[in-house]
């Protein structure tokens, strides 16, 4: 039989399955993979039943149920002043990741250059190499995880096809000032890059930031593909949609590559979502739903030999572990699960050749019970 020459031979399981997997063996309070351990809002599953229920059962619309599309549009019409075609310029995908890997596979060509900042998600580089794309890494640094802008630009080149950006950002919760997205504009000005930026936690923005979108800034917008998640704005991962927008050209290539992965996505669950889309105050009055979680957490470990620099976005919360332990992260998380029961993410496996930093990444998207519960484990390590 024929060798199969593995096109990612260095890819192995994730670490969100390795751990949730040992969270449960071990019987841990699980606060390392992003998923909300609550109930979604009562009226959007009421919404998922009727949908079910009805006659709303077969393919979906290649682009997205239209309804939903229509008020995404308006969405971000009056939240970032951009207004996108609902019919040529919005698309629904199965969750964020699916639009990422559309956008990448859209995008990448063999020997184009990728610009990708470190810490980064997961599903990024996998994708730019199954399209033959050469990843170029910027790595952020702890505790801040500021964009050395100086280092970018020394990057691009003509052969960048694509920069990926992720704000606010999964693991450091870092939030992209106004000043970022200008140093951005300046240095691709010139070239023929495109941008795709992962919005993923738009709601998830504490204290005095806000959320600026890539789509805010016209010309920034003109060369970008944004990505979104319905599962973390509603509390429904496991849902798996999300969308992406895109000016009709762009958007056009992209749904040329979407319509043969998988061409439409659950159709009664866009329905629901569309109703509950309806109503802004899910979405406007997330920041200061997690931001209590964040504070709650913060203050219940305020006297734990970790170090917390408050996280400004996202459902994450970085752990500075450097007084307590000096292992590897990875080993420490095995340790903490093992001795301690508690799960937590290394950050060293987002980073540029494994870097340490001395920190672990704990979600604050659980209920009051779990985050005291956890508190009091992490106040005896
Ligand atoms: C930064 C980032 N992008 C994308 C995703 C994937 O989103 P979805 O679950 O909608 O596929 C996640 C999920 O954790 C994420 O943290």
């Amino acid at each position: 039989m024929h060798q199969l020459n593995s096109k990612l031979p260095h890819i192995g399981t994730s670490i969100f399955t390795e751990m949730s997997q040992l969270a449960q063996e071990h019987q841990a309070i699980n606060l390392s993979q992003g998923f909300p351990n609550f109930m979604p809002d009562k009226t959007l599953m009421h919404y998922a039943k009727e949908a079910i229920n009805s006659h709303r059962n077969q393919y979906a619309p290649l682009g997205g149920l239209p309804e939903l599309r229509q008020k995404l549009s308006d969405k971000f019409y009056r939240l970032y002043h951009h207004r996108y075609d609902w019919e040529s310029e919005i698309t629904i995908t199965a969750g964020a990741t699916q639009a990422i890997f559309t956008a990448i596979s859209t995008l990448v060509n063999q020997g184009d250059e990728v610009i990708v900042f470190k810490p980064a998600y997961d599903c990024y580089e996998p994708a730019v190499e199954l399209y033959g794309g050469v990843i170029k890494p910027v790595q952020l640094d702890a505790p801040d995880y500021k964009i050395p802008w100086e280092k970018v630009k020394s990057l691009v080149t003509d052969k960048t096809k694509l920069i990926i950006i992720n704000t606010p950002h999964n693991p450091s919760g870092y939030v992209w000032t106004k000043e970022d997205f200008e140093s951005l504009k300046t240095i691709i000005r010139d070239t023929s890059a495109y941008i795709l930026s992962d919005e993923v936690y738009e709601h998830m923005v504490f204290d005095d930031k806000t959320h600026l979108s890539i789509c805010k800034d016209k010309e920034l917008a003109e060369r970008s593909i944004a990505t979104f998640s319905f599962g973390k704005t509603y509390h429904v991962t496991g849902w798996k949609l999300g969308y992406a927008v895109a000016p009709k050209a762009l958007m056009n290539e992209f749904r040329k590559v979407h319509q043969y992965n998988v061409f439409c996505v659950n159709h009664p669950l866009q329905f629901a979502l569309s109703q509950i889309l309806e109503e802004p105050r899910h979405y406007m009055n997330l920041s200061q739903f997690y931001q209590q979680k964040r504070d709650r957490f913060l203050e219940l470990v305020k006297d734990s030999r970790f170090k917390f620099v408050p996280t400004e976005g996202t459902y994450f919360q970085l752990a500075d572990y450097s007084e307590i332990s000096d292992l590897p992260d990875t080993e420490f998380c095995l340790e903490l699960i093992k001795k301690h029961q508690l799960a937590a993410i290394p950050v060293s496996v987002f980073n540029q050749n494994k870097l340490q930093q001395g920190c672990i990444r704990f979600c604050f998207a659980k209920t009051d019970e779990t985050l005291e519960q956890a508190a009091e484990v992490i106040n005896t390590i």
